[in-house]
C-alpha cells in the first residue's frame, strides 16, 4: 500500500529514518556491535579474516564500494569489490583468510548467487551475505548473514535497501576493525544512532530538491562527481537518474575530470557534485572551479563548511554537518529525491521503469 504517497519509491525514500533504526535494533549492546547477530560461530570466523572480497550487482555493488573504503580505513585489511557478472566468469585468485561477502536486496539475483556458488568451490574462509529477504537463496547458502530489515522494497529503483545495506556494512566493518585495535567503535555507534534524525533533516529539504529537479527535465546528459567514499554515492546517484528518468548520467571520481570528461562539460550538461566535509573537500572544490570555468552548471550538495561562491551557475543544497563516515549514507538521500522528482516531471513510470525488473533472477 502506497498510503499517502504517489509512488512506492517516494514512500520508501521516506521510510529511511525508520529503516535505519531497524538495522540497528537489537544489534548494539553498551555502545558495541554484537557479534552473534551474524550467526553462530561468527566470532571465530571473524578472528581469522585477513582480507575481504565483496561481490554484488547494481545498487548493492555500489554499497560494496563504499564498504571497501570503510574496511580498508577502519579495519586495515585489504578489501576487493567486483560486480557478480564479472567475478563469476573469470579466473579469480583466492588469498588465504579471505571472507567472501555478497550483498543483495532480494537474495535471488542470478549473478550474485552464481558468484557465491563459484566461490564455494574455492578456498574462501567463509561466506557472509548482507541481505534484505530472510530465507532467500543467498541467505540459505551462506555461512553467516546479516539481515538489513528494510521491509519489502517495491519500487524497482532501490532506495531504502541501499541505505540499510550501508548501515549493515558499517556494523560489519566495526566487527572487523575491533580486531585491528580500532578504538573509536563507541563513537561510531553513537554516530549511527544519530543517523535517523539526520535523515529526517535531509528529507525536510524535499521542496528545495524538487525545485532543483526542474533544471534537469530537458537535459540529455548529466555528470555526477564525488571523491573517496562519496564517489560510489555519485555512481549510485547517476544510476538512479538513468534508471527512472532515462537521462544519461555518468559518475566520475572528481580527480578524473581532467583525464577526459571535462571535454564534455558545457552549459547544457548539469554537473551534480556531492561534497560533504572530508579530507578531500578542498580538492573537490578545485575540481568544481574547473567545471565552472568551462561554463558548466553546478548542482552542489554540501554542508555549511564548503567554501563556494554561489552564482547563477551554482545551485547549492546545504545538508547538516555530520561525521565524515556517515556522509555516504546521508548524502544518498537527496540524490534519490532529485532523481525521483526529475522522473515525476518527465512523466516516466517511476516504480516500474521500462525494460527493468525488480529482481534479476535470470542472466
Ligand atoms: O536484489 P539485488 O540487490 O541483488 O539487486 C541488484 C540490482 O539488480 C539492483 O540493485 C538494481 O541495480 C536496482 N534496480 C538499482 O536501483
Amino acid at each position: 500500500d502506497k498510503g499517502e504517497y504517489r509512488h512506492y519509491m517516494l514512500k520508501e525514500i521516506y521510510e529511511q529514518p525508520q529503516v535505519i533504526n531497524n538495522v540497528l535494533e537489537g544489534r548494539i549492546h553498551q555502545g558495541r556491535v554484537l557479534e552473534q547477530i551474524f550467526g553462530t560461530n561468527a566470532s571465530e570466523l571473524f578472528d581469522q579474516v585477513k582480507m575481504v572480497q565483496i561481490v554484488a550487482c547494481g545498487t548493492s555493488y555500489n554499497a560494496g564500494v563504499v564498504a571497501r573504503y570503510w574496511i580498508e580505513k577502519l579495519a586495515g585489511i585489504p578489501c576487493m569489490v567486483e560486480v557478480a557478472s564479472e567475478f563469476r566468469y573469470r579466473a579469480t585468485v583466492c588469498m588465504p583468510g579471505t571472507l567472501f561477502i555478497t550483498i543483495s536486496q532480494s537474495g535471488e539475483t542470478a549473478d550474485t548467487l552464481s558468484a557465491l556458488r563459484e566461490a564455494k568451490e574455492q578456498n574462501y574462509l567463509g561466506f557472509l551475505s548482507i541481505c534484505n529477504v530472510p530465507g532467500s537463496s543467498l541467505v540459505r547458502e551462506s555461512d553467516l548473514s546479516l539481515m538489513t530489515n528494510a521491509g519489502p522494497e517495491i519500487g524497482v529503483a532501490s532506495t531504502k535497501a541501499f541505505t540499510s545495506q550501508l548501515v549493515a556494512l558499517m556494523l560489519t566493518t566495526l566487527i572487523l576493525a575491533r580486531r585491528n585495535g580500532y578504538a573509536e567503535e563507541e563513537q561510531m555507534v553513537a554516530n549511527l544512532e544519530k543517523l535517523s534524525g539526520l535523515c529526517e533533516q535531509v528529507l525536510a529539504l524535499d521542496p528545495a530538491i524538487q525545485s532543483m529537479a526542474e533544471h534537469f527535465v530537458d537535459k540529455h546528459h548529466t555528470l555526477f562527481l564525488g571523491r573517496g567514499t562519496i564517489y560510489p554515492v555519485a555512481v549510485e546517484g547517476a544510476l538512479k537518474l538513468k534508471e527512472i528518468s532515462y537521462i544519461h548520467a555518468e559518475a566520475y571520481p572528481a580527480g578524473e575530470l581532467k583525464h577526459g570528461p571535462l571535454a564534455l562539460v558545457d552549459d547544457d550538461m548539469p554537473v551534480v557534485a556531492v561534497a560533504p566535509n572530508n579530507s578531500l573537500l578542498e580538492k573537490l572544490q578545485a575540481n568544481l572551479e574547473e567545471v565552472r570555468a568551462r561554463g558548466g552548471k553546478l548542482f552542489l550538495f554540501a554542508d555549511s563548511r564548503a567554501k563556494v561562491k554561489p552564482g547563477n551557475d551554482l545551485q547549492l543544497i546545504t545538508l547538516p554537518d555530520l561525521a565524515t563516515e556517515m556522509a555516504p549514507i546521508i548524502y544518498s538521500i537527496p540524490l534519490q529525491l532529485l532523481s525521483y522528482y526529475v522522473a515525476v516531471l518527465k512523466g516516466t513510470d517511476v516504480d516500474q521503469p521500462r525494460n527493468l525488473a525488480k529482481s534479476v533472477t535470470v542472466e
